[in-house]
């Protein structure tokens, strides 16, 4: 992002866990049907993690479509859930967890307007009820240079587009976050142009790929990643994966975004994560694996979804 920050030290995984891990991992790919992943591997939604109360039970089944990966080894739950951006609390990866812990999530209600047959409102409960949860492993790509790999929990985005009934002039989805300066201390620094603002075009949100998650490793979303509700695109850098969503808003011109606001020159509005175009101040060309002994790899093009996304750019 603009203002760059001292890499916090990140905790390696136990190398016998880890190692462990890994032997059963590459012959789990096909095999994990029927399980959530946090049940294949209790370990890995650790305890350590402020997770949110479950309301009901929540027991998200992984989605064999999207295994675990062959190329890459799952980040611990305890490594993603400290290494987190969300500028509404701190710019310090590392302090993210712990300051944002006990923010206020119930009630949680989420607005849908625009363009759209009938605006409406919807509490995260009921949310959650009407789109049951999934598990799907993805690739993460922070803009800044460095990636994990997720297993997210939550449904097919297009579902709930369906869901909202938008008009046929609908063209882009505007996503705001919340804005409570109160308990959001990053908040209070007004040179950032809050609330967090993004924004899709309609056929990316309708994608296959683009999740509406409630949870991450088999457990709804602590605060740290942007509970009680989020968007993940995954052939997109991070920060197209907008946090703890407050409105929805169907539109028919492109919506103005954060980033792209505040550098426009550094982060673009479309943002597919592509090795051949640097950032204006570093290369895209490789990532910091983050976790995994913090390995540098290639970047894929469209993070490795090319197969999937690509031909939504062919025009
Ligand atoms: N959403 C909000 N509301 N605020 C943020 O600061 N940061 C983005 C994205 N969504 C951000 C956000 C960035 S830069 C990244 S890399 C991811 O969230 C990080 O998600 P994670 O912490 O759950 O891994």
């Amino acid at each position: 992002m603009k203002r760059r920050l001292p890499e916090p030290r990140v905790t390696p995984t136990p190398e016998a866990l880890f190692l462990g891990r890994r032997k059963f991992l590459k012959g789990v790919g096909q095999g994990l049907g029927a399980l959530s992943l946090a049940s294949a591997f209790p370990l890995l939604g650790s305890a350590a993690d402020p997770v949110a109360p479950a309301k009901s039970p929540y027991a998200p089944r992984l989605n064999p479509a999207f295994p675990p990966l062959a190329d890459r080894r799952l980040t611990p739950a305890a490594v993603a859930g400290r290494y987190n951006n969300f500028y509404e609390f701190t710019t310090d990866k590392a302090s993210v967890a712990r300051l944002a812990a006990g923010f206020p999530t119930d009630p949680w209600t989420i607005t849908v307007g625009g363009l759209v047959e009938k605006p409406f409102s919807i509490g995260i409960e009921d949310l959650m009820a009407r789109f049951p949860a999934e598990e799907r492993i993805y690739r993460m790509r922070c803009v800044e240079g460095w990636s994990m790999v997720v297993p997210w929990d939550g449904f097919p985005f297009a579902k709930f587009i369906d869901y909202c009934k938008p008009l046929s002039a609908a063209r882009h989805l505007r996503f705001v976050s919340f804005n409570d300066p109160k308990h959001a201390p990053g908040q209070r620094d007004t040179s950032f142009p809050w609330p967090y603002y993004e924004g899709l075009r309609l056929d990316e949100a309708r994608h296959d790929l683009t999740l509406g998650v409630t949870g991450v490793y088999g457990k709804p979303l602590p605060m740290q990643h942007g509970a009680p509700f989020r968007v993940v695109v995954p052939w997109k850098y991070g920060y197209k994966s907008p946090k703890s969503i407050v409105s929805i808003e169907f539109v028919a011109q492109q919506p103005p975004t954060f980033w792209n606001d505040l550098a426009p020159d550094e982060y673009s509005y479309l943002s597919n994560v592509d090795p051949r175009v640097p950032h204006p101040r570093w290369s895209q060309e490789t990532e910091r694996d983050i976790g995994n002994d913090d390995l540098r790899i290639p970047t894929l093009p469209y993070n490795g979804y090319a197969d999937q996304v690509a031909s939504l750019y062919k025009s």
